[in-house]
């Protein structure tokens, strides 16, 4: 039963000391691809992604802008809505700035081309990448095939995680380490 679901249920998949040691790696290459940039904005992307965040930017050697950008795609649970519904677009001008796009996970890859040819195409930036802590490529969508990110932490196989950050239905967000959920 996924309603009572207790921690100590969970599979750790990425332990803490894991996470912190990839994190630190992604942003010493992050750092060396923007080198020559004294102003990096970086959008992180609510709610999934507010802990890699917040660990990335502390390791990041390039000055920053943090922002946050809020969208829904996924209902309670583990099934996508199809469409990106809402987006609560806090945001200052970006326009013709060099954006870095934090995200948790890539999963249909859906998100990730939402908000790459949104800032491309709308906010008309200098420069939008993706970094994202997991993807999982097998889980695709035809139509977001071209889609990557940029930065990857690690690709995983077709399984349902939570923790660091990541939610099902809202909860395990807090776990300091990445786990996985049995869904049948
Ligand atoms: P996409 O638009 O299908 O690529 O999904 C992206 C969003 O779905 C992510 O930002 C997550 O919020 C959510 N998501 C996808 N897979 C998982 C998962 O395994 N655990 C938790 N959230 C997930
Ligand atoms: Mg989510």
């Amino acid at each position: 039963m996924l309603e009572t679901l207790k921690k100590e249920e969970i599979k750790v998949l990425y332990s803490e000391e894991t996470l912190a040691s990839r994190v630190k790696e992604l942003a010493g290459e992050i750092s060396e691809y923007y080198k020559d940039l004294d102003n990096l904005i970086v959008v992180g992307v609510l709610k999934g992604s507010f802990i890699f965040t917040a660990d990335l930017v502390r390791d990041l050697k390039v000055p920053c802008q943090l922002e946050f950008i809020k969208l829904s795609s996924y209902e309670d649970g583990t099934e996508s809505s199809g469409k990106i519904k809402a987006v609560d677009l806090s945001l200052p001008a970006l326009h013709g700035k060099d954006v870095l796009v934090v995200e948790d996970i890539v999963d249909s890859g859906r998100t990730a081309k939402f908000l790459k040819d949104y800032f491309e195409q709308q906010v008309e930036v200098k420069s939008c990448k993706i970094a994202a802590l997991f993807d999982k490529p097998c889980r695709r969508l035809e139509e977001f095939k071209i889609v990557h990110a940029d930065f990857t932490g690690f690709e995983i196989e077709d399984h349902f995680i939570v923790g660091y950050g990541l939610d099902f239905a809202q909860k395990f967000r807090e776990l300091p380490y990445v786990g996985v959920i049995e869904i049948s």
